[in-house]
């Protein structure tokens, strides 16, 4: 007797009753970029719907996602000035530190996360020191944990190392115990991909690498068993929660993650699928709301238990309707 698979899709009901995968609103976290020095929010072109944001204007925008369900925010700083030393990053009143009071005061449930890496800080773009025209692993580590450090000490509940060097979740964990930080979480970058889908981000924190490429800190886009091995470090190093991005084209990637270890995992669905999905949306050729949904579910179902998603306030209100 053949399987009759149709019963249970009847009605709106038994296909509920029988839903493996659900998103919340507070499996989102919404990436947030924070301007130096702006005295009103800037549209990013690539990425329609979305703001650099000035410090004094996120009161307000922390009120919204608090309203829709959205409990979690990853912050991006762009310094009104760059220089060698990444200086803006570390500085007790950067751009991120203020953003992170300014977020803490207006709505101290609100969960901050923030991003380490140097690439919007130094002229050159790149996410770690230059040697001449390499870049200098080792020497990045100091740079990157007096950052996460600065963060932590900010009010930053998870910093959230992007740059790519090797041991830089073991860097950062060590830095952040040694100034008795030790209840700042990391959440490991563990498999980001050198990846075209980040244009539209590097527009927006004016960060694209002045020469060359990331081939040589991101990982190649045809290895798995490469991102294998980076989860498996990041989770000796110390990582609370691990990350794989960009999502829609690294599914596979994020089910093995799922498989390879029980910390939460995350999945950064990143600017080019925003951009993506809207402009395709703004041209009247998809359904934005249902493929946006559909995504977030994708993400869910492969595993991730977070989703990183610019979409998330938007997401926040269709799912509170639903
Ligand atoms: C910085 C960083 C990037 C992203 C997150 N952190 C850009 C890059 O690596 O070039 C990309 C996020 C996105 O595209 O939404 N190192």
């Amino acid at each position: 007797m053949p399987n009759v698979l149709r019963r249970l899709r009847r009605t709106p009901a038994l296909r509920e009753l029988v839903r493996e995968t659900v998103v919340r609103p507070s499996d989102l976290i919404y990436p947030i970029f924070v301007g130096e020095g702006l005295s009103d929010r800037q549209p990013i072109e690539s990425m329609p719907g979305q703001f650099r944001h000035p410090v004094a204007g996120l009161p307000l925008l922390v009120k919204h996602l608090h309203e829709v369900g959205v409990k979690s925010v990853l912050l991006f700083g762009i310094p009104s000035s760059k220089n060698e030393r990444a200086s803006g990053a570390t500085t007790k009143n950067g751009v991120v530190q203020q953003a992170i009071k300014a977020m803490k005061d207006a709505e101290p449930s609100l969960v901050v996360m923030t991003d380490v890496c140097i690439c919007a800080y130094t002229p050159s773009g790149h996410c770690g020191v230059l040697r001449g025209n390499e870049i200098d692993n080792d020497s990045t580590l100091p740079l990157l944990s007096a950052m996460a450090v600065s963060h932590a000490e900010a009010g930053a509940d998870l910093v959230a190392p992007s740059s790519m060097m090797d041991s830089q979740v073991a860097a950062i964990r060590c830095a952040l115990m040694q100034s008795g930080m030790d209840e700042t979480a990391i959440m490991g970058y563990s498999a980001k991909f050198a990846s075209g889908f980040y244009g539209p981000f590097r527009e927006a924190a004016d960060s694209a690498p002045s020469f060359g490429d990331r081939a040589s800190y991101q990982h190649d886009p045809a290895n798995g068993r490469h991102a294998r091995r980076e989860i498996l470090q990041d989770v000796e190093e110390g990582a609370d929660i691990l990350m794989v991005k960009p999502g829609l084209s690294y599914l596979d990637i994020l089910r093995e993650a799922r498989e390879l270890s029980d910390l939460p995992l995350a999945v950064y669905s990143v600017s080019g699928e925003y951009s993506m999905i809207k402009a395709a949306a703004n041209c009247g050729w998809l359904d934005e709301k249902r493929i946006v949904l559909e995504t977030l579910t994708a993400f869910k179902r492969a595993g991730a238990d977070l989703i990183i998603s610019y979409f998330a306030p938007e997401a926040a209100l269709w799912l509170n309707e639903s």
